[in-house]
């Protein structure tokens, strides 16, 4: 009997298993490790503009590490779905009718049209707009239309479905079956903000923009403190100055680092806009030092952490230097019950889209600089953002992997 493939496998990839793998020297890769006179090195200028480094990553790093796409309530209620192209491959997030999440790959076993053609909605059903073949919630088929075609059985006609993980109310794909579960690999960042609550907080708004620059600097500009004093100057370098920042908890994936937060702006309400979360006791509540929390993924989430908020930039990747982004805000459930809930909501919102518009100055000027035939390797401040040390060895140790 044929069957329709239904696996994601490695014949799948777009760019097969041939790229070819980067090359990094000797002395690049002791920069990145060991540093030199107590400096260390970034990665190399090529890893931010050449389009074959860039295919290779997609195939050898994005597709076997964990992806961020979005927050739960994106897919709050059976039925609810949203689309997202990653690398040209289109998917599709789903609730299904008891609840459970997953990717699908959104392209009709048929001949291929794509299925879900909204950026988001509600449906019952996913029907293929081409010929009508109908698929559940889960991916599988549920008819073909008119007649059944003999010969070809309905059960292995199913979408293609990826990998999906619901971590603190943050969805994460995976390309990859066999790689490693990713809760466990964040169990020690649990530890400082399961307390939040997170997985209750409610998506609040989004900046969606086109990022004409490397995703990786997208990841890195959120995961230093030390460009509070450049491109956020008048902002925040006053409320988060770069030196009182310092890393909470590290993992072979993930890095948390925090900032405590001064006396007197506590005493101001800067760190609890919307008093303080009624989970804190007055002990907790007097501490500042977990108030303030950058929380980086490798590869693919930065995020920042607050008792009353999270905010998040999602990245659907297109190409070496262009990739389709959306800068987030989700609030926590508590914090919409408080008076004045929608005044405050919206200076949230508002602050999100200012820090991004620095930030999206910084990643800007960052593309059009990397592209200089000068640049080797840069260097990295050991006091204010020494933790980036972790993420580039990170970078070094999926290269040095045997494929
Ligand atoms: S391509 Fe989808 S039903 Fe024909
Ligand atoms: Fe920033």
């Amino acid at each position: 009997m044929s069957s329709c493939p239904s696996k994601v496998s490695s014949s799948s990839l777009i760019f097969g298993a041939g790229v070819p793998k980067p090359v990094l020297t000797d002395e690049e890769i002791k920069l990145v490790r060991d540093g030199s006179n107590g400096v260390r090195g970034i990665l190399p200028a090529r890893f931010y503009t050449d389009p074959d480094i860039w295919k290779w990553e997609v195939e050898n790093v994005l597709k076997k590490n964990w992806l961020f796409v979005g927050p739960w309530d994106w897919a709050e209620k059976p039925g609810d779905y949203f689309t997202i192209e990653m690398f040209g491959e289109p998917l599709v997030i789903t609730r299904d009718k008891e609840g459970e999440l997953h990717c699908l790959v959104n392209s009709c076993r048929h001949r291929w049209a794509k299925v879900a053609q909204e950026e988001k909605g509600n449906a019952s059903v996913l029907v293929c707009p081409y010929h009508r073949w109908s698929y559940n919630l889960d991916g599988s088929l549920r008819a073909m239309s008119l007649e059944s075609i003999q010969g070809l059985d309905k059960k292995d006609c199913g979408l293609p479905q990826l990998r999906l993980e619901l971590w603190n109310g943050l969805i994460f794909i995976n390309f990859d079956k066999d790689a490693k579960p990713l809760a466990p690999q964040l169990a020690e960042a649990d530890k400082y903000i399961k307390n939040y609550g997170l997985s209750k907080f409610k998506f609040a708004d989004k900046m969606p923009y086109e990022s004409d620059w490397n995703y990786k600097f997208s990841f890195e500009t959120g995961f230093e403190a030390y460009h509070h004093i450049g491109v956020h100057n008048e902002r925040i370098s006053e409320a988060m100055p770069p030196a009182a920042h310092r890393v909470i908890a590290s993992g072979e994936l993930f890095t948390l680092y925090g900032q405590t937060g001064t006396q007197e702006m506590h005493e101001a309400g800067v760190y609890h806009p919307f008093g303080t979360p009624p989970w804190m006791d007055e002990q907790r509540a007097a501490d500042r030092s977990y108030d303030a929390m950058y929380l980086g993924v490798y590869p693919s989430l930065i995020c920042f952490i607050q008792p009353h908020q999270i905010s998040f930039i999602t990245t659907q990747h297109k190409s070496v230097d262009r990739n389709q982004s959306a800068s987030c805000i989700s609030i926590a459930d508590w914090a919409h019950e408080v008076p004045n809930a929608q005044t405050l909501i919206a200076n949230e919102v508002q602050f999100m889209k200012d820090v991004q518009d620095e930030d999206t100055l910084a990643c800007t000027s960052l593309q059009a600089g990397v592209r200089s035939s000068f640049n080797k390797q840069g260097y990295l401040h050991p006091k204010f953002e020494g933790w980036l040390h972790h993420y580039y060895e990170w970078w070094v140790n999926q290269i040095q992997k045997e494929e």
